[in-house]
């Protein structure tokens, strides 16, 4: 199994607005934390990210997060 490109060993907080996001799962986009489709071809998959009301949040950026959406499990910890 290909492992993902590790942008940053921190999460980013992002101010979001209600919606449905797709977060970077393969750390190739150079929209981080979102996809841009660079990871076609691959084995990786982005995941979605449903906002229910406009609020921040900590988005993985080491890419080895366990979360469904992509959201920062403290992971990066252990890398
Ligand atoms: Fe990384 Fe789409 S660009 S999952």
């Amino acid at each position: 199994m290909a492992k993902p490109k590790i942008v940053d060993t921190n999460f980013e907080a992002v101010d979001l607005k209600a919606g449905t996001y797709l977060w970077c799962a393969c750390g190739e986009s150079k929209k981080q934390p979102f996809c841009d489709g660079s990871h076609k071809g691959s084995e990786f998959q982005p995941r979605k990210l449903e906002i229910k009301s406009d609020t921040r949040v900590k988005l993985c950026l080491c890419k080895h997060t366990k979360s469904a959406s992509g959201l920062c499990d403290g992971s990066h910890n252990s890398l």
